[in-house]
Formats: structure tokens, C-alpha cells, sequence
């Protein structure tokens, strides 16, 4: 189903058959000056035009300002010069500039298959690996389902670099997580008819394959034998029955256990509660936490990280029909709770609970999930800036380092009193949402909690601002599906590895 991404590689110089070199512009002492190997592109273009690519470029209104690209007309190869914002340029900010970069190239009119070289004077590690994350996350381009041929844009990324084996450490790195998110990517972008929950089982099954993950699937029959009553409420009205998929990485030498829980609705209609058309429009996205976990699992198995990971994604399709759960209904849950259903566009919160009381009986010091949970919580951050919850905040704090560290942006939402106690029910032990709209991200997170026994750390990502861009593309960021919470779940279990 996925198209094969760029390749990526390492070099000391440019690549004689590059079709393009990506470089950049910084202000050094304030003026405007071209970075990387510039000498050997200089005496191409003095060649063909009699100036330097830097004069070009500023004629062409090339600027310093982060993300702005410009390309030049050809020399052999073209140049595409990328602003980098300020000097003592960060990680964040190669990471960005160098997916504007590529991203300019996808768009460029005529020719596929390309080879760039990105050279952007790289030394250290962690800005090599920036910057080729960011390349091949921005060369990233949605799959057209076609009778046609689908031909990728670029084939080959070659990074400049001056470092020796670190350096290519920091490419392999760069690769697998750039990859993983490319997948989630992929997953989430798939039309929902085409990635029912048994489908995409099956392909998590497919992608873990050749790592040391282990993967169960159960299905209905199973789910129904376990006592999962809110996947099973929630997959109970569509044609397409729910899943859920238990993935186990255990390396020798492992301390810490974590466990990751994914949102996997396929799609979410609302259910009975339905949704007006223009909201159910994006609900194909609805699976992006389920996606992010499984890529995730793809890449902390791939880089051989030292820390046991078990990893659950709840799939289920919430749909209108005579089998539907209904608003009102009492659920038994996976830990035996039972639940008063307040509306079934609340859906995602009901198979996250069974999922969390789930991977809680494995034990794990960290249960992290991950969920296009709440409009609310775009209400509350907007659309690039994903809501965080914890238990505590040392959590909050590790979950908030590695979304720097991956180049993503959460924001932590407080569970107030106020808003646990709206969850009180008369019928069952607590209610699925709180009274009215507001605060409606921490009603959710207040409810995921209380499937988290108290001696297990817990965090809450909710990503249903940050996981479908509707705008245009920036940074790294393509239009669609993101692959948003991978590079944060991925930079912490390094941070936590051993
Ligand atoms: N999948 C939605 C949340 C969502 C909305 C994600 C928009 C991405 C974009 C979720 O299942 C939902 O419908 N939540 C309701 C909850 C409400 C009924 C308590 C919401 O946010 O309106
Ligand atoms: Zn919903
Ligand atoms: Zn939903």
C-alpha cells in the first residue's frame, strides 16, 4: 500500500549527478550569506550566468527568514536556497528549513525521480539528524490512488556532512523515525473504506514483521471473550467489526516498560449522535493515534532502543445502524467499570479506557496514549499544538522534553476538580462526559484516568488539532495526515531507554 520513500545518504561533497542542491541563507553580521559547500556551485553559475548564486538568489528575493525558498534557474544542477532564521541555527530550525527545502522540490514543475543534495555546513549529530529528518519528511508526497502511475518527485536525498561515524548514526536515526512518520502518514491518509479495522490489524501486522515486535490481534469473537464492552459498543454498529492489536518489543537488558495506547477509529460518523456532514468530513483522521503508536513501535524496534515497549491500538469504525450503541447505554469495561454512555460521537474515549485498563495489567512504570480525542482541545491550542495531561508532572514534564527533542508541540491542560466531578453518574459508576462543552479535552482526559490505577505514571496526548492539516503545507508539516506524536513518543523512549 505505501509507495516507497526517498533514499537517504551521506556525503563529504557534492554529489556530481545531484539534479538539485538545496542551500542555505543565514545573516552573518547582517548580511545575508549562502551556507554549505558553496565554492563548487559558485564556479557553475560564473560559468552560465556570470554571478554568484548568492547574487542570484537575492535578486530572486531569496530571504533569511526560516522556511522561505527560492530557486534558481539551472547551472547543471538547480540551487534551492533555504532561509534558516536566525544564526546559531537549532535542530528545530534545520529541521524545518530543510523540509521547506524538499517540499519546494516536490512542487517543482517538471521532472521525478530527482536527487538533491542537501548541504548546509552540518557537523554535529543532532543537527545532522535534524536536518535529514526534515528532508525526507518534507519530500514526503500523499499517495494518488490512480490507474495511473504514481511516480515519486525525488528518489534520493544525500546529506553533506563533515562528521564520521556519528554522523552516520545520526542518518540512520534520521532515517528510520522519518520513515515511521511517513507511514503514519500513509495510514491516516488511506480512505476510510480501504482501512477498515481488520485491514489495518492486518497491516500493522505487515509492518512489524520484520522487526522483534511481537503482534496479537483479537478480534470481535476475542474482544467479546475478554470483556472489552467499549470497543465493542463502539464497533457494534458497523459492518467492518472491531480490533485490537497488542505489539510487544522486549530487547535483553531492558529496565523500563512503557506502554503506548492509539486511537484507532477508522472512521467516526459520530455514530447515532451523528455528525453534521461538515464535521465528519476529516473523521478518516480519527485513527492517527493508533497510527502514531504502531509507527512509533515500527522505529523504537528498528534503532534497537534498550526498553521494553508494549503497545495497544483500539480500531474500531463508529457507525449509525440497528445494532449501534446508544446515548444512555451502561457499558461493562475491560477492568469491570461500568460506564453511562453521554453521546456516541464520544466514541474515542470508550475503546482508549478498555485499551488503557488493558496494557495496565502488564505492569508498565508509563502508560502513554495517544488520541484525536476532543474538538475541544482545538478549541482550546489551535490546530499545530496538541493538548498534554498527566498524572503527574515529572510525567508531564519527560512528555514535554521529547516533543521538543522530536520537533513537536504540546501544550499541558490541567484535570481540574471541578471537571472530575461532572463525571459522577446515578446509574453506573461514572458517566463518559462531563455536563456541558467546557473544558471538554480534560473531561476526556479525567475519564481516561480513571482507568489508570494509581501506582502506574500516565500521559495524555490529544492530537485532534495537530494530526490533519487542513491548511497548506509548512516546515515539515505536508497537507493531511502528519504523522504527529511518533518523533515524541520515539525521543522518549530514548530518553527512557537504558
Ligand atoms: N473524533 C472526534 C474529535 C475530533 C474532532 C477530532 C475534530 C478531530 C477533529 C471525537 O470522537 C468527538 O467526536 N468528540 C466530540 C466529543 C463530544 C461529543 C463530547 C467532540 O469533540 O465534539
Ligand atoms: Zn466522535
Ligand atoms: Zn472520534
Amino acid at each position: 500500500m505505501t509507495r516507497h520513500n526517498a533514499t537517504l545518504n551521506l556525503s563529504k561533497t557534492i554529489d556530481r549527478d545531484a539534479d538539485i542542491i538545496v542551500l542555505g541563507l543565514t545573516a552573518v553580521g547582517g548580511e545575508p550569506t549562502l551556507v554549505g559547500a558553496v565554492g563548487d556551485v559558485d564556479k557553475s553559475y560564473q560559468k552560465a550566468y556570470r554571478t554568484t548564486p548568492r547574487a542570484l538568489a537575492l535578486s530572486l528575493g531569496a530571504s533569511t527568514s526560516l522556511e522561505s525558498t527560492v530557486v534558481l534557474p539551472p547551472a547543471g544542477a538547480r540551487v534551492v536556497v533555504v532561509g534558516l532564521g536566525d544564526a546559531d541555527v537549532t535542530a528545530d530550525q534545520l529541521r524545518r528549513a530543510a523540509g521547506s527545502a524538499l517540499r519546494a522540490v516536490t512542487q517543482l514543475p517538471d521532472g521525478e525521480g530527482l536527487k538533491v543534495t542537501v548541504s548546509l555546513e552540518l557537523a554535529a549529530p543532532e543537527l545532522i539528524r535534524a536536518a535529514a529528518e526534515g528532508a525526507l519528511l518534507g519530500a514526503y508526497e500523499p499517495q494518488v490512488i490512480s490507474s495511473g502511475e504514481d511516480k515519486p518527485k525525488v528518489s534520493a536525498i544525500t546529506v553533506v556532512a563533515t562528521g564520521r561515524g556519528d554522523a552516520r548514526e545520526a542518518i540512520d536515526a534520521a532515517r528510520v523515525v522519518a520513515e515511521s512518520v511517513c507511514r503514519a502518514r500513509d495510514w491516516t491518509n488511506t480512505p476510510p473504506n480501504l482501512l477498515t479495522p481488520a485491514l489495518f490489524a492486518e497491516q500493522a501486522r505487515q509492518s512489524l514483521r520484520e522487526h522483534r515486535v511481537s503482534v496479537d490481534v483479537l478480534d470481535e469473537k476475542a474482544l467479546d471473550k475478554g470483556g472489552y464492552g467499549g470497543i465493542l459498543a463502539v464497533g457494534g454498529g458497523s459492518a467492518h467489526g472491531p480490533r485490537l492489536v497488542r505489539m510487544q518489543y522486549a530487547p535483553r537488558g531492558a529496565t523500563f516498560h512503557l506502554a503506548l495506547v492509539g486511537k484507532g477509529i477508522t472512521f467516526d460518523s459520530g455514530g447515532l449522535d451523528l455528525k453534521p456532514a461538515g464535521q465528519m468530513a476529516g473523521m478518516k483522521y480519527d485513527m492517527s493515534g493508533a497510527a502514531a503508536v504502531i509507527a512509533a513501535m515500527q522505529a523504537i524496534a528498528a534503532l534497537g532502543l534498550r526498553i521494553k515497549v508494549t503497545a495497544y491500538a483500539a480500531m474500531a469504525e463508529n457507525m449509525p445502524s440497528g445494532t449501534s450503541y446508544r446515548s444512555g447505554d451502561v457499558m461493562k469495561m475491560f477492568d469491570g467499570q461500568t460506564v453511562e454512555n453521554y453521546n456516541t460521537d464520544a466514541e474515542g474515549r470508550l475503546v482508549m479506557a478498555d485499551a488503557i485498563a488493558r496494557a495496565a495489567l502488564d505492569e508498565p512504570h508509563l502508560i502513554v496514549d495517544v488520541a484525536t480525542l476532543t474538538g475541544a482541545c482545538m478549541v482550546a491550542l489551535g490546530m499545530r499544538v496538541g493538548g498534554l495531561m498527566a498524572s503527574d508532572d515529572v510525567t508531564a514534564d519527560r512528555l514535554l522534553d521529547a516533543a521538543e527533542a522530536g520537533g513537536e508541540e504540546f501544550w499541558q491542560l490541567p484535570i481540574t476538580e471541578e471537571i472530575r466531578s461532572q463525571l459522577k453518574s446515578s446509574v453506573a459508576d461514572m458517566r463518559s462526559g462531563g455536563k456541558n462543552r467546557f473544558g471538554g479535552a480534560l473531561a476526556a482526559g479525567a475519564f481516561l484516568q480513571r482507568f489508570v490505577p494509581e501506582n502506574i505514571a500516565w500521559g495524555h496526548l490529544d492530537i485532534a488539532g495537530p494530526a490533519n492539516n487542513e491548511d497548506s503545507a509548512f516546515g515539515c508539516t505536508p497537507k493531511g495526515g502528519t504523522g504527529v506524536g511518533v518523533r515524541t513518543l520515539v525521543a522518549l523512549a530514548r530518553q527512557l531507554a537504558s
